[in-house]
């Protein structure tokens, strides 16, 4: 049986993604600007968006590198430290620059040296954000050498995720790229005030295709991809229409000489293809009719934000994801699935 061939949706945001600065986001932002009406935008430039000045330069450079007219609109975010400053982080959400904070343990991802070092280190920031009502997006996993990378995501619910929520019973959370069947159900534990973003690449690999025939350095990704059982719980999560689980691709480029070397950085860049890619992988779990929650109405509502008034079509016409994106200066990045054709497509 097939589904519909076309459907019509509110315009999704993205509440995950990396724009990256100079002639990396004049390549990708446009990407990101053609799918989506609203993005999250991750703080871990180089060095990272840690005050309320910095990221609104931070928006101007993005609002200019994408045309005005794809009527896009940057949510930015703090990049929280061991010694972020409460009142800067609020004064930033009360006038609009920020919309919401970001933890990541430092060393667990790209960029994150600066990061925290110990959840007590920011008791007096989430206290203020528990005030505010200023969600912290978390990147959820473990730093200690010890953990297994595959594990790093499960043992930072019960060491770090558990004890901060029950800390501050009020602050709003977003664990970040969730990877595991155990997020999935601790973020269903905890209530309206947890939320998940789901990535469009853990819906469709598992840990295995990144070593099929060889390693394919364009599948890894933080938290990498785990077992097949994990997926599936994803898919199954995602394409239930709980308003808890909403999109965040955490698209992630970076250059393929980065990706393609002795120590190959982590990311995914799925911005040429994402919500595509959303709407096969509902298409074939029989759910497209919950592909609007999950896409256009669940993040708003968790962000205190309207839904998208406008709408985009996505139609049932092959096309083939292109092998490259050039960027200014003679680097290029690899999308996702590259040179693969891919069944839907957004009408232009
Ligand atoms: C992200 C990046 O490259 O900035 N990489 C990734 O693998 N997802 C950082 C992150 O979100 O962990
Ligand atoms: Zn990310």
């Amino acid at each position: 049986m097939t589904g519909p061939d076309t459907l019509t949706i509110r315009r999704p945001d993205d509440w995950h993604a990396h724009l990256r600065d100079g002639a990396m986001l004049n390549a990708v932002a446009p990407y990101t600007a053609r799918q989506f009406g609203r993005a999250i935008v991750m703080p871990n430039l180089v060095p990272p968006v840690t005050t309320a000045d910095l990221a609104a330069a931070y928006r101007d450079r993005i609002t200019a590198a994408v045309p005005a007219e794809m009527g896009f609109t940057p949510l930015m975010t703090a990049y929280l430290t061991d010694k972020t400053d409460p009142d800067d982080i609020a004064r930033g959400y009360g006038d609009g620059v920020f919309a919401a904070a970001k933890l990541y343990p430092a060393g667990a991802t790209t960029n994150s040296d600066s990061g925290v070092t110990g959840v007590a280190n920011i008791h007096g920031v989430l206290e203020r954000m528990e005030e505010i009502g200023m969600p912290l997006l978390v990147h959820g996993e473990v730093t200690d050498p010890a953990v297994d990378v595959f594990d790093r995501e499960h043992v930072f619910i019960h060491r770090v995720m558990e004890p901060m929520l029950d800390r501050f019973p009020g602050l709003k959370v977003v664990f970040e790229h969730i990877t595991t069947s155990a997020a999935v159900d601790f973020v269903r534990s905890r209530g309206p005030r947890v939320g998940a973003t789901i990535t469009v690449h853990h819906l469709m690999i598992n840990r295995t295709d990144i070593f099929r025939g060889g390693v394919h350095p364009h599948l890894y990704c933080l938290p990498i991809a785990k077992r097949e059982q994990h997926r599936l719980a994803l898919r199954e999560a995602a394409t239930s229409g709980e308003a808890q689980f909403f999109l965040g691709t955490d698209t992630a480029p970076h250059a393929v000489s980065a990706k393609e070397a002795a120590c190959g950085c982590a990311g995914i860049f799925s911005a040429p293809c994402a919500v595509e890619l959303y709407a096969q992988v509902f298409d074939e779990e029989c759910a497209l009719d919950k592909l609007e929650a999950f896409a256009s109405l669940n993040g708003p509502a968790f962000y205190g934000l309207k839904p998208a008034s406008e709408t985009v079509t996505l139609v049932r016409d092959p096309w083939t994801v292109p092998e490259h994106v050039a960027v200014d200066g003679g680097a290029s990045v690899k999308p996702f699935l590259a040179g693969m054709t891919i069944p839907w497509r957004i009408m232009d």
